[in-house]
């Protein structure tokens, strides 16, 4: 048995198109950050006596309810990829719980598969670096889970099953940023990610947003690098503008964004007029994901929980990836 806890973590550089089903491969490489507060908690369990994997999920605010359907089958797929590795046949109880809104653009498949993955490969005493755990996050099915795995800001390589892997560029602490995730819709999105990964190709402008986007790469990491929140905020507006541009042009077309995500995307541009400097980026969602400096947490955070669009924020630093919980008894 082991309990691991991993973080949602928001894309600077996203992860848009799906170039090898398959082995769950991307056409570009993306960067990310890892939040500190947004978090899920699995724990998993090895049982001969069990027949069938029991899987229970709680989601941010409900009740525990068993897993039916994709997600089960998805929990299921990778549970099996571990136990074939570890040359087991064993049945696993799983239970796994999200401190925030599920399926609403602020990764929690990242977190949940992150998590998933570590608590599975330490239950079955599998010895696994931070390179392979990252490797079979990867696998589940949500990408972007490899990129929860590493601490810190992250980078995700584009290449071939072996060496699309994600990697720490920079500890936590090496920057004090926030990302305030402005809640403006709780609700589940209507289309995951998965069917928009494949649909991408379809948009005439994927191809100009995979030109632009090795430029993006190399000035994010030296944002980075040199912590220059212009330079990182201005790349990361442009970068989810293009990804949702590629979303809405698809066949069919999919809209994440409503009233609420382009609200708080005036509003941040108008305080910025005003010299208050903060900037949007959305993942698979219509939640708003604000990047400031720490200095500037709370009154960015302020000011957005004053907008009627606004239900509620939270806040994040940098933090950790993956991580293993002692057992307390
Ligand atoms: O990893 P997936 O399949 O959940 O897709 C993630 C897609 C985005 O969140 C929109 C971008 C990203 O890089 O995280």
């Amino acid at each position: 048995m082991a309990t691991a806890v991993a973080p949602a973590n928001i894309a600077f550089i996203k992860y848009w198109g799906m170039r090898d089903p398959e082995h769950i491969l991307p056409y570009n490489s993306s960067i990310s950050m890892n939040l500190d507060a947004c978090l899920t908690t699995t724990t998993v369990l090895f049982d001969p006596a069990l027949d069938t994997d029991e899987i229970t999920l709680t989601w941010y605010q409900q009740v525990p309810h068993p897993a039916t359907g994709r997600p089960r089958e998805r929990v299921g797929a990778h549970l099996d990829r571990l136990r074939q590795l570890a040359g087991v046949d064993t049945r696993a109880r799983v239970t796994s719980q999200n401190n925030f809104p599920a399926d609403a653009g602020i990764a929690s498949s990242a977190a949940g598969f992150a998590a998933l993955t570590l608590a599975t490969a330490a239950a079955l005493n599998l010895d696994l670096d931070t390179t392979t755990l990252s490797r079979l996050a990867r696998r589940s099915g949500s990408g972007s889970a490899c990129r929860s795995i590493p601490d810190g800001f992250v980078e995700w390589y584009n290449g071939n099953d072996q060496k699309s892997i994600a990697v720490t560029i920079a500890p936590p602490e090496h920057w004090d940023l926030a990302d305030i995730v402005a809640v403006v819709d709780m609700q589940p999105k209507k289309i995951g990610s998965a069917e928009n990964h494949r649909l991408a190709s379809t948009s005439p402008y994927f191809g100009t947003r995979l030109y632009e986007v090795q430029q993006r790469l190399d000035t994010v990491r030296q944002a980075i690098a040199q912590r220059d929140l212009t330079l990182l905020g201005t790349m990361i507006e442009a970068d989810t503008i293009s990804m949702h541009v590629v979303c809405m042009t698809q066949t069919p077309p999919s809209i994440y964004w409503d009233s609420g995500t382009l609200a708080v995307m005036h509003a941040i541009r108008a305080w910025r007029d005003e010299g208050l400097e903060s900037y949007f980026t959305m993942d698979a969602g219509a939640n708003v994901h604000v990047i400031c400096a720490a200095s500037d947490q709370h009154d960015v955070q302020q000011r957005l929980e004053r907008l009627s669009a606004v239900q509620f924020t939270l806040v994040n630093r940098p933090g950790p990836g993956a991580r293993l919980i002692p057992e307390t008894s």
